[in-house]
């Protein structure tokens, strides 16, 4: 269960458009994740679903204007329901709500609850492309922007109504993204970060190459957690089955998205690395680069032989190299991966060899698993044990004891 979503009071306002379905999903994963959803519903919105679907999936009352007069023991309803969210979702927010929205009305339960709140508002708009263009709409949705409303643009795709252009609502999966970024603590802001993931590719000839079975999803979690507490992240990523996508917080917050650079071989991650490393203030090296490289690249496709003799160098050292231009202030994570029987000796040797601030243990069952149990040794020589944790929930506790860690050196400054 994520940590971060556990026992949030978060308000779903859902308005009569196509996407609604989507909201049901929203609704569910949010729900799962450990929040307390309540969800209020326009009249529009009862013509595409019932308030039935969403009691049963928040496990909640859902709302409806018939609540909208029913004051029991002093309790109005608006008000209530406005007190109670931390933030608050309108999703799909209609074209017709997000006039009234913009013209003050609080004549129906939701547009009354988003009148009384000081809650933050997510306004996830979705309609017809035309609709989307129009002059008039356009206008509200600039004055909502202007009052501090936060709006999450449409994507542009074909759309329910068959025709192609901007205005479908993002996947629930997002959605949900960016209501736990909301709630991280931007404890890395100005902070720029260089991440290091997936396997890295050595080619044999022009069809043939030696890898390994890194997903790359540890590198992708720690990306996310960095970029939602705020850092500049610069994640330097290869060949990795998981794809590096990430909500777009620049919609409503300067953060900047991150930047991925796609490198093949183990040279080219290096490259990359040395170029961004000096201006970085947290390197964390979670990629699996390969040890080795053939030491000549045949340059077309090797024919079948009986007997096939290939030799191997070593390649470069990435950590290892970088730690030998590391200023004091550069805090560094690295990764060690072993037989379950060797692991600390190797992780507190790795730790001293490559000058990490930290060294996350984990045994060989990890590669390509979703959840495994990892040991992180400390700058203080700590040891934190994570038993059945998944690579998101590690990433979270990484970036706990880094914001740490950052909090105390500038208090030392
Ligand atoms: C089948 C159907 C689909 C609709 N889809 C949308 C939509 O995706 N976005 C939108 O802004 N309006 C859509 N509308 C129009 C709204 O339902 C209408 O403007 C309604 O008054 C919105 O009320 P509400 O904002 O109070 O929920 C749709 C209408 C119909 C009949």
């Amino acid at each position: 269960m994520s940590e971060i979503l556990k026992d949030r009071k978060i308000l779903v306002g859902v308005c009569g458009g196509i996407a609604i379905y989507k909201a049901c999903e929203v609704v569910r994963f949010l729900t799962k994740l450990g929040a307390c959803v309540k969800v209020v519903m326009t009249n529009s919105s009862q013509k595409f679903i019932s308030p039935i679907v969403f009691s049963t999936l928040s496990g909640q009352k859902t709302y409806t204007d018939e609540d909208f007069f029913k004051v029991e023991n002093g309790k109005i309803p608006h008000i209530e329901l406005a007190r109670f969210s931390e933030v608050i979702l309108v999703l799909p927010a209609t074209a017709s709500f997000i006039s009234k929205l913009a013209s003050g009305q609080a004549n129906e339960l939701l547009l009354a609850t988003l009148l009384a709140t000081k809650a933050p508002v997510y306004l996830f708009p979705s309609m017809n492309v035309n609709m989307w263009e129009n002059l008039i709409f356009q206008e509200n949705l600039k004055k909502l922007r202007n009052f501090g409303y936060l709006i999450y643009e449409p994507f542009e795709g074909e759309l329910a109504c068959g025709e192609v252009g901007k205005g479908r609502l993002p996947e629930p999966s997002e959605i949900v993204e960016v209501v736990k970024a909301h709630f991280r603590e931007k404890s890395l802001k100005g902070k720029k970060i260089l991440i290091t993931g997936g396997p890295t590719r050595e080619p044999l000839d022009k069809v043939r190459f030696l890898t390994n079975a890194s997903s790359g999803k540890t590198a992708y979690f720690l990306a996310k957690e960095a970029y939602y507490r705020g850092a500049e992240v610069h994640l330097v990523w290869s060949f990795s089955k998981t794809l590096a996508e990430f909500p777009k917080l620049n919609y409503f917050s300067d953060i900047p998205y991150p930047k991925v650079y796609e490198v093949s071989t183990t040279k080219e991650m290096l490259d990359v690395c040395l170029e961004i490393f000096p201006e970085c203030d947290i390197a964390i090296f979670s990629a699996a680069p390969c040890d080795f490289r053939p030491k000549i690249f045949y340059p077309g496709k090797l024919k079948k032989t009986e007997k096939l003799i290939i030799e191997f160098e070593i390649t470069e050292d990435i950590a290892k190299t970088l730690s030998q231009i590391k200023k004091p202030y550069q805090i560094t994570v690295g990764f060690a991966l072993d037989e379950p029987s060797k692991l600390e000796e190797y992780a507190l040797f790795k730790k001293e060899e490559k000058n990490f601030d930290f060294i996350v243990a984990n045994p060989l069952s990890t590669m390509g698993k979703d959840v495994s149990d990892f040991t992180i040794y400390t700058s203080t020589k700590e040891k934190k044990k994570l038993t059945n944790f998944s690579k998101e929930h590690l990433a979270f506790h990484i970036f706990e004891l880094i914001s740490k860690e950052v909090f105390k050196r500038s208090n030392l400054c």
